[in-house]
């Protein structure tokens, strides 16, 4: 006879619904090459928004699509317990491209919690509990990542516990004032920040940052996790003020979409058995990724490729007919416009199946593949202005 908790079991399992909390596009993707995705319909896009800034290196890139699979089909995964060549490879890989080889790397699975770690580091590092951020910043949406983010709708009681301040952008004099008793464990910032409107924090700013965290014995944290991986035409966004933080952050582009972060920590903070840690983190398939990405970055020249078609973009922007502003470095891009940007990025979505990314009402964010070439751009450049003009 069948119990009646088998009968619930059904019942309840038939009517699972997902959690809600995305506003979703009505479009289906099967299927992606370089910078296109095709949906279920058929339809082919041009994916100027990467898949919110993770696609790096192009869509199934065939060298990562081999790597990976030649390497599931060796070994998938087995804990840190064990040595793991692929994470050493990984790190020499990193150091050989981004310019940074004596800091150490730490390997976790998203961006949130590669800022989680980093807070922790310094927090450990200095003794000190309170956090230093910036107004229009993100960092993620775990606890500590969200109480340091500038949105208060989405930071809960349980999040506000910590002690955070929160600074307008580029005050220096503020910046000061919160430092000078002491007590800040670390300022954290992005090379660029991505989801407040690609703002970029001057040259000048980060340098004398640095200067006030030195004197007041404060560790800077970088959030390269959307600015990082060669987006901005540098590897990391803050290596154009020749600055030297204490700790980076970075994940998105550096999996290519498969989950991976990694914490770069400055060789004068210590490592400590036990006090970070990972089940998944590094693991075979995780490190795979990570190198196939870095490894076609450099083949194909892609740091330079953002650099150039960042130029190129905005250069053909500048000076378009209803846009009001556009700013960014390299591949990581925002068109202004006065009025709402909403019914543009649908023309484009709808009449031209161009993908493009937002910030909130009135910009437009491009976070493309680096791989775009000047094609692409020039498609997106035409379509943009009979949008502009048409709306
Ligand atoms: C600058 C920055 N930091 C942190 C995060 C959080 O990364 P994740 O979504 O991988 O946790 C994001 C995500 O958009 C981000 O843009």
């Amino acid at each position: 006879m069948t119990s009646p908790g088998y009968i619930l079991f059904i019942i309840r399992g038939a009517i699972m619904e997902l959690f809600d909390v995305y506003s979703l596009f009505d479009i289906t993707p099967v299927r992606g090459e370089d910078c296109y995705v095709w949906d279920s319909e058929g339809n082919k896009y041009l994916d100027l928004y990467g898949g919110h800034a993770v696609i790096s290196i192009g869509h199934s890139h065939p060298h990562y699509v081999d790597r990976l699979t030649s390497q599931i089909k060796k070994i998938g995964f087995y804990s840190n317990s064990v040595q793991n060549p692929l994470q050493k490879e990984l790190a020499k890989k990193l150091a050989e491209l981004c310019y940074i080889d004596d800091y150490q790397l730490f390997l976790c699975n998203s961006g949130a919690e590669a800022n989680e770690n980093a807070l922790k580091l310094a927090s450990f590092h200095t003794g000190r509990d309170k956090i230093i951020a910036f107004e229009k910043g993100f960092h993620g949406r775990t606890s500590g990542a969200v109480a340091i983010t500038d949105n208060a709708k989405i930071v809960a009681p349980y999040n506000a516990g910590h002690k955070v301040q929160i600074l307008p952008w580029q005050d220096l004099e503020a910046l000061e004032k919160a430092l000078a008793p002491q007590d800040v464990a670390a300022v954290i910032i992005e090379g660029i920040q991505g989801i407040g409107g690609i703002h970029i924090p001057s040259p000048d700013f980060l340098r004398q940052l640095q200067a006030l965290c030195i004197k007041y014995g404060s560790l800077l944290i970088l959030d390269e996790i959307q600015s990082g991986y060669g987006r901005s035409g540098k590897f990391f966004a803050f290596q154009y003020a020749g600055i030297t933080p204490d700790i980076i952050t970075m994940a998105k582009g550096m999996g290519n979409g498969f989950p991976i972060g990694g914490v770069l920590i400055s060789p004068h903070i210590e490592a400590q058995k036990g006090l970070l840690g990972t089940t998944f983190g590094g693991n075979y398939l995780a490190c795979s990724a990570a190198l196939a990405v870095l490894e076609v970055m450099q083949t194909e020249n892609l740091i330079e490729n953002s650099y150039q078609m960042g130029e190129y973009l905005l250069a053909k922007l500048q000076n378009m007919k209803g846009i009001s502003e556009v700013r960014g470095r390299g591949l990581m891009l925002a068109i202004d416009r006065s009025e709402k940007i909403a019914a543009i990025r649908k023309d484009l979505l709808i009449k031209n199946y161009i993908f493009t990314g937002v910030s909130g009402t009135y910009t437009m964010r491009l976070l493309p593949p680096m791989t775009l070439n000047k094609g692409h751009a020039d498609r997106f450049i035409s379509c943009l202005e009979a949008a502009v003009d048409s709306g």
